[in-house]
């Protein structure tokens, strides 16, 4: 970490989920029927890497989309926030999009990233300080799907709290989660908070299929590198050449599925616990749901929001609602 940036980073808050969560949640999903693993695992180093790489793939329109459209209404976001909001980002990753808002805002007083990667969210937020010399940063690493608390800033004078949860990722938790995650915001931003939520929408299912399954296979790389992180932090044995991904559309419950295929009978093991595979049978690793523009808000009623705004791309194809809390 740079002398200056050091200094800035000051307030860091370290909730990183422990490699004791990691192997129970391993051991836990592979030992279900339908095994399955969090898909917030994807997420170490490396896979966040490779995941910044699928937002530049051709296939995948989330991310250029959400970015036209935060681009195009940053204005009116930067209205609904008022002069010197707060702003918490749910799952900052890189930190790109919210440049948009934080160069759109009134003198933004604060900006806390809630980030499930640590060595990520320190080198994006060092970036962001070089951006933003002006800006208090209190990155935050924790699991944002678990209820935690933000760092007290006493001498830190806000108007408006804003949360930020960019990329649809809303859309990898089911339905249920969800309604979970925003109520647990709504209760850390407090009343009269706004949110800002890009959530994915349903469309053409080439559209879909083509974004998660891309022809460079980065998308595959991003899938098989949860069998590496396993085999590296808990002593795994997976062969990564006998595993494919694959991303199939569940049409009942609108999303697509990512999971790694078994391409023969086999045994793996995780430490001393051995896995019995058989040929095609699938580990689940992602779900990504997809929404409908009245079907998200009625889910952010449920969760204690009123919506504010809704703003889409000219193809529908992304959304970037505003709600604001009750
Ligand atoms: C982070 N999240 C919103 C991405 C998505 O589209 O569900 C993760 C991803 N998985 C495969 N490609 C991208």
């Amino acid at each position: 970490m740079s002398k200056r940036s050091e200094n800035r980073l000051a307030d860091i808050q370290d909730l990183e989920p422990s490699l004791e969560e990691f192997r129970t949640s391993v051991v836990d999903g592979l030992s279900s029927p339908q095994k399955t693993l969090p898909c917030k695992f994807l997420y170490d180093e490396r896979g966040s890497q490779i995941f910044d790489d699928i937002c530049d793939l051709p296939e995948y329109y989330p991310t250029r989309t959400e970015r036209r459209i935060l681009e195009r209404h940053a204005r009116d976001i930067a209205t609904l926030a008022g002069p010197q909001p707060r702003l918490i980002e749910f799952g900052s990753g890189a930190g790109t999009k919210v440049r948009l808002l934080l160069r759109a805002l009134d003198r933004p007083a604060a900006y806390l990233p809630v980030e499930i990667s640590r060595e990520y969210m320190i080198a994006a937020a060092e970036d962001l300080a070089e951006s933003f010399p002006e800006l208090r940063i209190a990155p935050v690493c924790a699991d944002y799907t678990e209820p935690f608390t933000l760092p007290e800033l006493p001498d830190i004078d806000h108007g408006t709290t804003m949360g930020f949860f960019p990329g649809s990722t809303i859309g990898n938790f089911t339905r249920a989660e969800a309604v979970d995650f925003l109520s647990v915001t709504r209760n850390l931003m407090g009343p009269g908070a706004i949110m800002i939520v890009g959530v994915d929408l349903v469309k053409d299912l080439d559209v879909l299929r083509a974004a998660y399954n891309d022809a460079a296979g980065v998308t595959a790389a991003f899938n098989l590198n949860l069998l590496r992180r396993i085999n590296r932090e808990l002593g795994g044995t997976f062969d990564l050449s006998t595993f494919r991904h694959d991303a199939r559309w569940n049409a009942e419950l609108e999303r697509i599925e990512m999971h790694l295929v078994s391409l023969r009978e086999q045994e793996v093991a995780v430490g001393t616990l051995r896995f019995n595979f058989q040929e095609g049978e699938t580990i689940h690793t992602e779900s990504s749901h997809k929404y409908r523009l009245d079907g998200f808000g009625e889910l952010a009623r449920e969760a204690g929001y009123e919506p504010v705004e809704v703003w889409t791309d000219d193809k529908q194809l992304f959304s970037v609602h505003a709600l604001r809390t009750l």
